[in-house]
C-alpha cells in the first residue's frame, strides 16, 4: 500500500462527492433511474482520501464496495442526496459525479399499482428534482471553495458543457463525450475535456483513460489548484 503512505497534498481539506444513480419510486416495488455504475464517483472519493482529504461519499444505489478511508452515506432519491450533501456543509471541495434523475414521480403510489385486466395503462406525472450541483454552487455562505460538476454529452460536447457550467455556477465541469461511437458510456474509460472558465483559457483535454486514471488526474489538478 505504498500509495496510502504517499504525499498528502489535501490534508486538512474536507470533500464531498456524489456518485451513482438516484432511484425515484413509482410505487413500493418500482422506480425510475438513470444508468450509472458509480465507478467514476467512487474512484474520485478514493483518490481524494489517498491525497489526505476528509471525504464523504454520498452514493445512490450501486454494486461497488465502499472506498477505503471514505465516509459513505447511502441514499435513494435526489431529494435525499441533496439533504445528505447539505448536511456535510461547510466543505472545501464538492464533486458531483452522480447521475441524478432529472424527474421524480409526482404522486408516488402507497401500494403496488396493479394491472387492471382491461388493458388500461397507468399515467405517471413527473415533478422536477432539485439540481444538487446548482444548489450547492449558488449557496452562500457555505459554498465550497471548489465545486466540480460533470457533463455527459453526445454532441457539441464542449459548448453544451460550458453553457452548463455558467448556468449552474460551478467552478469546473468535466465534459465527457458519451456518443455511442466513442464506447465510453457504461464503459471503463472516460474521455474528459476540463472546462474551467467562460472562455477556453484553463481548458484541458485529457487523453482517454480509465475512470481510476481520470480520478488521479483530477485529484492532482485539485492539489495544484489549492497549492497556487
Ligand atoms: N446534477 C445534480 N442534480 C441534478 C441534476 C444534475 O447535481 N438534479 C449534476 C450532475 O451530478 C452533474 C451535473 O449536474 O455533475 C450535470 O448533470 P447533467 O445531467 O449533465 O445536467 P442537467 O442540468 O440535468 O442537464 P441535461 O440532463 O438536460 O443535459
Ligand atoms: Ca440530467
Amino acid at each position: 500500500f505504498a500509495r496510502q503512505d504517499g504525499p498528502k497534498p489535501l490534508a486538512g481539506k474536507k470533500a464531498v462527492v456524489t456518485s451513482g444513480p438516484t432511484h425515484e419510486p413509482i410505487d413500493p416495488v418500482r422506480y425510475i433511474a438513470n444508468r450509472s455504475s458509480g465507478k467514476q464517483g467512487h474512484a474520485i472519493a478514493a483518490e481524494l482520501a489517498r491525497a489526505g482529504a476528509d471525504v464523504t461519499l454520498v452514493s445512490g444505489p450501486v454494486n461497488l464496495p465502499d472506498p477505503v478511508g471514505v465516509n459513505v452515506v447511502r441514499v435513494e432519491t435526489a431529494r435525499d442526496m441533496l439533504a445528505s450533501v447539505q448536511a456535510q456543509m461547510p466543505a472545501d471541495i464538492a464533486i458531483f459525479a452522480a447521475a441524478v434523475a432529472d424527474w421524480r414521480v409526482k404522486d408516488q403510489a402507497g401500494q403496488k399499482i396493479k394491472k387492471t385486466g382491461d388493458g388500461a395503462l397507468p399515467v405517471l406525472q413527473f415533478a422536477e428534482n432539485p439540481d444538487i450541483l446548482a444548489t450547492i454552487s449558488q449557496s452562500s455562505p457555505t459554498r465550497p471553495a471548489l465545486v466540480v460538476g460533470f457533463a455527459a454529452e453526445t454532441e457539441n460536447v464542449v459548448e453544451h458543457a460550458r453553457a452548463k457550467r455558467a448556468r449552474k455556477g460551478c467552478d469546473w465541469i468535466l465534459a465527457n463525450n458519451v456518443a455511442p461511437d466513442t464506447g465510453t458510456f457504461g464503459g471503463e474509460d472516460n474521455e474528459i475535456h476540463l472546462i474551467a472558465g467562460n472562455d477556453t483559457t484553463g481548458d484541458e483535454v485529457w487523453p482517454r483513460q480509465s475512470k481510476v486514471a481520470v480520478a488521479r488526474t483530477l485529484v492532482a489538478r485539485i492539489a495544484r489548484h489549492f497549492d497556487t
